[in-house]
């Protein structure tokens, strides 16, 4: 009965006064909060209930709500049945049917669903199988937490609230970035990373796998990748630049572990795109095969953060060859329509003194303007090859927001990430956007003022209220709105050493970014958000395992 007495509770509280509400009429403990919600009367006891579920969905979908039916009449010590009786919408319709019923609805988007609690029915209609998930995951946020435990306790009863939802998503981008070169996280870190987002609806993984400081993927044609450029030999210490810790540092995913986190992702409903950041940020590619560089080294895997001038030669043909091999391999492991080439912080110094960059762009007839440099038209010339590349083999390139300086070919996805403007230039270019910007949704910044009462991070300010605060369309025009795929959030990892840090990192700032993606504008609510969080989140992260900055 916890939530019923909870929605109670904030009904006194916000009728004050009022010691015996009648008509219950309030919000749901549910993030991102759903479209449409109508509170009714009474609660449904799912312990017991049967499971009948329409034959048209799909097995992968009925996998999931077989999955949701074990854990909710398993511990009533009924055997979970998923019956396929005759006429199922119709009788649900008519109220003839009891128990949990889950139906196709193909009039619905694929990421749509809606739930109709009454006191004998839970009716939920999805079209396809993230509708389901997400009708499952609001389900769960609607009873008790314990449906989050692996432990199964035989006298819970898992009542859900009379409520009825109507739900779909503002975004079809819904993303979180986790760069695991910087620091190196394990396959089930980020599994753990993955069902968190899943839990709020997020369907993107933006996964940073290469950098200065570690190559993290590997690739069978190039095996110095990961046999030279995964390791480094220390990293600074603290915000010493001139430091080094003197203790080897590196790690890498095979191909197969790379297959088993894009497989996990999947049944979580999220794509996993996957970065190889070119032309810069390439130490560790550089550091293994130094004929790709414009001076040809000795190049080192980076002990130090920051932006590196030492980057690929574009001057040379080999490097476009390598490139290619990466990518060929690369497209084997991750299905993802889009396939992030990075762009971003490219010094251009060693171009400018580079013989071969040099003949690259007088072979090109490439000429500085008054808007950019010969050298920045020459990283336009990478980018547009790289994306006829993907393009050719039906892929879709993203880049940073630098991608802008020069001429970006159509078809390409702009990631703002220098504040908004990128995003605001590249719409009104016409290109599809996806808003990152670091004044809202860089989560390696801080989360208060007071940095001695916070990890050390790499600087910037940005609690919870200002990451919540976000909107996406803020300073767009109608047309420019429309190229706004959606919104992600990127934790870098440079201070993040650990997986007890990095969920700091994350949470709770990633649920207020879920409200962004997912809720319309009207519907965000800061104080309901936070009261939600205390409500119900805290305690999915506690009943998880999940570290977390408490505000
Ligand atoms: C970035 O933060 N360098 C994209
Ligand atoms: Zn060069």
């Amino acid at each position: 009965m916890r939530h019923l007495f909870r929605i109670l509770a904030v009904a006194l509280v916000l009728i004050p006064g009022v010691l015996s509400a009648k008509k219950v009429e309030t919000v749901i403990n549910v993030i991102p909060y759903p479209q449409s919600v109508t509170i009714g009367k009474g609660v449904f006891k799912g312990a017991g209930a049967n499971f009948n579920c329409d034959p048209a969905i799909d097995a992968q979908s009925a996998r999931i709500i077989r999955d949701f039916a074990d854990k909710i009449t398993f511990v009533s010590g009924r055997t979970n049945s998923v019956a396929t009786p005759i006429g199922l919408d119709k009788a649900a319709a008519e109220g003839k049917m009891k128990g949990f019923v889950f139906l196709k609805d193909g009039s619905m988007g694929p990421e749509e669903y809606s739930i109709d609690i009454k006191k004998k029915t839970c009716l939920v209609k999805a079209s396809a199988y993230n509708g389901f998930l997400y009708a499952i995951q609001t389900l769960k946020q609607l009873t008790d937490v314990a449906i989050f435990s692996g432990k199964v306790d035989p006298s819970q009863k898992f009542y859900f609230p009379a409520v009825s939802i109507k739900d779909k998503p503002r975004f079809a981008y819904r993303g979180m970035h986790l760069d695991c070169a910087r620091h190196f996280f394990s396959v089930e870190e980020v599994k753990k990373y993955l069902d968190i987002m899943a839990t709020y609806k997020l369907n993107r993984l933006h996964w940073h796998l290469t950098e200065d400081q570690g190559w993290r993927i590997e690739i069978k044609k190039y095996p110095k990748l990961t046999q030279i450029g995964a390791f480094r030999n220390g990293t600074m210490v603290g915000k010493d630049f001139k430091s080094n810790d003197g203790i080897r540092y590196g790690g890498y995913y095979t191909q197969d572990q790379i297959r088993d986190v894009v497989a996990y992702a999947s049944s979580l409903g999220i794509t996993v795109i996957p970065e190889i950041d070119l032309p810069g940020h390439m130490l560790g590619a550089l550091a293994a095969y130094p004929e790709l560089g414009c001076t040809g080294g000795p190049y080192e895997v980076w002990t130090r953060w920051g932006v590196s001038e030492e980057v690929m030669c574009p001057g040379k043909e080999a490097m476009f060859t390598f490139l290619e091999d990466v990518f060929t391999e690369l497209l084997d492991l991750f299905p993802s329509e889009y396939i992030h080439i990075g762009g971003d912080e490219c010094p251009k110094t060693e171009w400018e003194k580079c013989p071969d960059c040099q003949a690259r762009i007088k072979a090109l007839g490439i000429k500085a303007d008054s808007k950019h440099t010969a050298e920045q038209y020459l990283q336009s010339y990478v980018t547009a090859r790289v994306q006829k590349f993907l393009n050719d083999k039906g892929r879709k390139i993203i880049g940073w927001d630098e991608v802008l300086e020069g001429e970006l070919a159509p078809g390409a996805t702009v990631m703002s990430w220098r504040g908004v403007d990128g995003g605001i230039q590249a719409s009104a270019l016409g290109f599809d956007v996806i808003m990152t910007p670091n004044t809202y949704c860089y989560f390696d910044y801080y989360q208060s003022e007071d940095h001695n009462q916070e990890p050390l991070a790499i600087g910037g300010n940005l609690p919870v209220e200002k990451v919540y605060s976000y909107e996406p369309f803020e300073g767009l025009n109608a047309s420019q709105q429309k190229h706004i795929l959606g919104v992600q959030a990127n934790l870098w990892t440079e201070y993040i050493a650990t997986n007890e840090y990095l969920e700091y990192m994350l949470l709770p700032r990633m649920c207020a970014l879920s409200e962004i993606q997912w809720c319309a504008s009207k519907d965000k609510n800061f104080d309901r958000f936070s009261a939600s969080m205390r409500a119900e989140s805290f305690k999915i992260f506690d009943t998880l395992g999940y570290n977390y900055r408490k505000f």
